[in-house]
């Protein structure tokens, strides 16, 4: 392996309802991982009317846009084939009929071009956006709060970057949390970026006129003061609920709604965050998943480790790297490369488990 060359690697995603591909560099000199191109072919717009994503319409879209947006990343990136060092891909968690295009196509691909494949899992990748366009090196030992509409968890990285789940949800992912009770309110899917939208409504109205009573909306911190770090999002839901049932005129009320369960996500969150970055002494927090996308977390946690912990660096993915893409995918191959951790035939071993 040539360590002081700077490597390419194309890397694909198709975990849910995302095609994406991503070519991403890393340069030994400055140790930079920089993404060359990241494309997104969404499903967003095909699922929205039934709600959520259908895992066999989700499966024949991959099927159409996987090899359209591995050439448009390729071509964004000026690359050719023959210049890339490996083929990176998610091999899980997700939805299996969904992974397995992405699997596929980059074995089909890593065979005929003759290169080494990563296997990426999903989540993993989802913390490597942190490693994008990096300006300075990461001081470990790090804590970073995953947040995503299928996993929320807590985990330390060590200078080696072994990572260890120190606390995870028990039952909702937080992005779940979000998409279930945008359902029940009828709001729409996905339910993170409406609510969000909505509660940052709920908080103009209140400046504009200030004298605006509303009846205030108390809802639960389910687990904060649980003295571990796991975290419960399904009581939260339900407690919003009986809310809405108990409220003849909710629908009149629905940003102020959405603000106070926004509100209750990111109370636990970034509590626990605080926490677990105090018990562990870490020098880093990271934020990663589909939900770290959202104002007001990125804006509340930032604020909250200045107050607290100027000393520690809080690292926030840069929005184009929050929900399913493949850079990040990319990232933690480059990381999986350089400890070579790659495998040389595309085989057809398949290890969806969380392997953190
Ligand atoms: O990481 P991701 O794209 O897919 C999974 O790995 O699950 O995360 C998707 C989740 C969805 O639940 C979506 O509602 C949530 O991320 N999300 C947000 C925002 N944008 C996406 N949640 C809160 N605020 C947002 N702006
Ligand atoms: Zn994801």
């Amino acid at each position: 392996m040539k360590k002081l060359q700077t490597i390419k690697i194309l890397a694909i995603e198709s975990s849910c309802d995302d095609s994406a591909a991503a070519v991403v560099s890393y340069n030994p000199k400055d140790k930079q991982i920089n993404c060359l191109s990241n494309i997104i072919s969404s499903q967003i717009s095909i699922h929205q009317k039934y709600g959520g994503v259908v895992p066999e319409i989700a499966a024949r879209e991959h099927v159409l846009n996987i090899l359209p947006v591995i050439n448009e990343a390729l071509v964004k990136a000026d690359t050719k084939p023959s210049e890339l060092a490996a083929l990176a891909v998610t091999i899980g968690p997700g939805l299996i009929t969904s992974l397995i295009t992405g699997v596929e196509t980059t074995r089909a691909l890593a065979f005929a071009w003759k290169k080494p494949v990563i296997e990426i899992n999903h989540v993993e990748g989802h913390i490597y956006a942190n490693f994008i366009n990096l300006e300075k090196p990461i001081k470990f030992p790090a804590i970073i709060l995953t947040v995503s509409g299928g996993h929320t968890l807590l985990a330390r990285m060590s200078p080696s970057r072994h990572l260890t789940i120190i606390g995870e949800t028990r039952d909702d992912a937080a992005g779940e949390a979000y998409d279930k009770a945008a359902k029940m309110m009828n709001l729409g899917y996905p339910g993170g970026p409406i609510i969000s939208k909505l509660a940052a409504h709920n908080n103009s109205t209140k400046k504009i006129n200030p004298q605006l009573k509303f009846k205030p909306i108390n809802l639960p911190r389910p687990m904060l003061h649980s003295g571990d770090f796991d975290f419960s999002f399904s009581g939260l839901k339900t407690a919003l609920l009986y809310q809405l049932q108990k409220d003849k005129h909710w629908k009149k009320r629905i940003p102020a709604y959405c603000q106070e369960y926004q509100q209750a996500i990111i109370d636990i969150l970034i509590a626990k965050t605080l926490t677990a970055t105090k018990k562990y002494q870490a020098k880093t927090i990271m934020l990663a998943g589909g939900v770290s996308a959202n104002n007001e977390l990125r804006q509340q946690l930032m604020r909250a480790v200045t107050i607290n912990m100027p000393r520690t660096r809080l690292l926030i993915p840069n929005k184009e790297y929050t929900t399913d893409n493949a850079a990040m995918i990319g990232a933690a191959a480059i990381f999986k490369y350089q400890t070579n951790k790659t495998s040389n035939y595309p085989h057809l071993r398949s290890k969806a488990s969380l392997q953190l």
